[in-house]
């Protein structure tokens, strides 16, 4: 399949290019498109074959349900049924903008879309670029991030041509993702609001508008064990996976330093390739390998919006470890360390 690929301007996507993707969706095609998380691969959420269709294109498991992204608020009651006002006084807040609320769907959104779910997945991103897709497409945008499954998510353009050329309609460069973390998803289906994935909407800021809610015990926990189940099918893979092996070292900064230092060392002198994922007040203190800093330790802002994109560079450079220094977990750190345990497939060590 021959794949389109524009680019915006300063953030602006020019209307030809407009059309371009909503003719492409609303004939049931995938475009692959920005947002201020991550990048989405969009297709009409409505139509059954069209999410068949991403499934495909991602190598996604089918139980693994999708996020329909809409442009107008009042949308929400055209897919989901008994909605409590927690939800709307949450959309009010924070929408447009990276939460995901999960709800129970109506009969128009297709099994397939919700991966055999009673239940739908719902967010109106900030980015206008997907905003004026989705509001030209028909209104009910399924998106995944534009990730091959098992790769980290892509938050800029190049990320998505390298995983998806050839497999889709089309791919909008909009430049980088400034979140570049996945939404925050919030359960809103039963009594007890349930946080199923942490993001740059933090349990804080969610239990500001709502009150008490809670993680799933999956967020934290390893998902080996069949009794912790997570009630976000997408949290039981092996999501965000860098091609090296990757190590979180935890503890006192000087320790954990001198042990990636020591590592480094000996697995360099095996002609073998080492990544460090460091900060700006530690990058100078590496001997060996590969050294990425993510940014001033304190700025967790910057830490999110780096850390796919330097997994990913690891991969290019085939990294065959990669060691990671570990964050703080406060508010943003949650949603930081969650992503970078999932990565390392919970190996840490104790320095
Ligand atoms: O920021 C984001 O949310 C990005 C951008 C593109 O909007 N999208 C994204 O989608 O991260 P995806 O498919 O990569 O992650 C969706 C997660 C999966 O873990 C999935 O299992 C969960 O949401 N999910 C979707 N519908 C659900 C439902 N009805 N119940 C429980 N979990 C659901
Ligand atoms: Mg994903």
């Amino acid at each position: 399949m021959k794949t389109i690929i524009v680019q915006a301007d300063r953030g602006v996507l020019c209307e030809d290019d407009l059309n371009t993707a909503a003719n492409i969706l609303r004939s049931g095609g995938l475009v692959a498109f920005p947002t201020e998380t991550v990048y989405g691969l969009g297709a009409d959420a409505l139509n059954h074959e069209a999410s068949k269709r991403i499934y495909k294109a991602k190598g996604r498991p089918s139980d693994n349900p999708l996020i329909v992204h809409i442009a107008d608020p009042k949308h929400m009651e055209r897919i989901a049924r008994d909605i409590p006002d927690k939800a709307f006084k949450l959309a009010e807040v924070f929408w447009p903008g990276p939460l995901t609320m999960i709800l129970n769907k109506k009969d128009i959104v297709p099994f397939s879309t919700t991966g055999g779910l009673s239940t739908v997945a719902i967010r109106l991103p900030a980015s206008g670029i997907a905003k004026d897709i989705i509001s030209r497409s028909g209104g009910f945008i399924a998106a995944p991030s534009a990730n091959v499954s098992g790769k980290p998510s892509p938050t800029r353009a190049e990320h998505v041509i390298a995983d998806l050329t050839g497999k889709i309609d089309m791919i909008i460069d909009g430049g980088k993702s400034t979140l570049g973390l996945e939404s925050t998803i919030v359960d809103l289906s039963s009594e007890e609001p349930i946080i199923l994935r942490p993001g740059c909407i933090t349990k804080a800021m969610i239990e500001n508008v709502i009150g008490n809610v809670k993680y799933d015990k999956a967020v934290f926990g390893k998902i080996l064990d069949e009794d912790i189940k997570p009630k976000a099918p997408g949290m039981k893979y092996r999501h965000y996976a860098p091609e090296g092996c990757l190590t979180i070292y935890e503890g006192n900064i000087e320790n954990v330093i001198a042990e990636i230092n020591k590592k480094a060392k000996e697995i360099t002198e095996e002609g073998k390739t080492v990544g460090i994922i460091a900060t700006e007040e530690t990058k100078g203190l590496y001997s060996y390998g590969n050294i990425k800093s993510l940014g001033p330790r304190e700025d967790e802002d910057s830490i999110a919006a780096g850390l796919y994109a330097v997994l990913r560079d690891f991969d290019d450079i085939h990294a065959d470890y990669i060691f990671s220094e570990s964050f703080a977990r406060g508010d943003l750190g949650q949603a930081i360390m969650n992503r970078l345990l999932k990565a390392a497939g919970y190996r840490v060590v104790k320095a």
